[in-house]
């Protein structure tokens, strides 16, 4: 597997260090992650895998500031963001970050085309410029042709494909994805694979959560959660 990634220089984008999640319900407490330090460089297809349960989706939303970590530091190029204010963190994600989920959280209502307009028309672009940053991320997942569909008019591995057109129309420095394949039949989910792995050589850093080691075949490295620790990593950038 040789990948553009292996001739970059490896600098860390995303720092996280000594993470905590502890959810508090009455008088309960789950102690989710405990303690986890890890670098995501740029330029590399992360893969986080673990057993259900195992803390892997906590993990990613706190890294990726969906949610606030009980304790513990987050440095985004040098920075630290966990503790900055919400509507700092609001932007930070919209213009730095994307999001792919396992429902495609899609908007039935909005077209293709649509739903990735949505959010750069948040941001801010004329509906122009929308358009065609759209229409490019759609062609990049395969999906030309397909901008004026619903999403119930497109099969659940096309819907995936939207989802990432629409995590990545604005360039984001990180693509964060739990479980995109998970709802997929092999067929689809490679697919889907396919169209992360492409992005991952023209320089995307990836973050993707699994449960399925047959999936993270694409993956630089894996990290191995087990009830919120740390087991192991395979780091497959030495493997040439
Ligand atoms: N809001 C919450 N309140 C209390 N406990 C929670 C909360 N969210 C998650 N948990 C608990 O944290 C643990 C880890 O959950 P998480 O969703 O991170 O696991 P996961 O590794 O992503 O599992 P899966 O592969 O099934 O998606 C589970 O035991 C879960 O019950
Ligand atoms: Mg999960």
């Amino acid at each position: 597997m040789k990948k553009a990634f292996q001739k970059k220089e490896k600098t860390p984008i995303l720092q996280v260090r000594e993470l905590v999640k502890t959810f508090v319900n009455g008088d309960i407490e789950t102690h989710v992650l405990k303690s986890i330090t890890l670098d995501i460089l740029e330029g590399e297809f992360l893969g986080i895998i673990g057993r259900s349960g195992a803390g892997k989706s906590t993990f990613l939303y706190q890294m990726s500031l969906l949610d606030t970590p009980t304790s513990g530091e987050i440095f985004f190029r040098g920075r630290e963001v966990s503790s900055i204010d919400e509507e700092e963190k609001t932007l930070l994600r919209l213009n730095h970050f994307g999001y792919i989920f396992q429902d495609y959280a899609l908007i039935p209502e909005l077209t293709a085309e649509e739903n990735i307009m949505l959010p750069l028309l948040m941001k801010g672009e004329d509906g122009e410029q929308a358009q065609r940053l759209a229409r490019e991320s759609l062609q990049r997942v395969g999906l030309e042709g397909k901008y004026h569909n619903r999403p119930n008019q497109l099969s659940g591995g096309e819907q995936q494909r939207v989802s990432i057109a629409r995590a990545v129309a604005h360039t984001p420095l990180i693509l964060f994805a739990d479980e995109p394949t998970a709802n997929l039949d092999s067929q689809s989910a490679e697919k889907v694979l396919e169209v992360l792995l492409s992005l991952n050589k023209r320089g995307q850093t990836i973050v993707m959560v699994t449960h399925d080691v047959e999936y993270t075949k694409s993956c630089d490295r894996i990290i191995h959660l087990d009830d919120g620790v740390i087991v192991g990593v395979d780091n497959l950038m030495l493997i040439d």
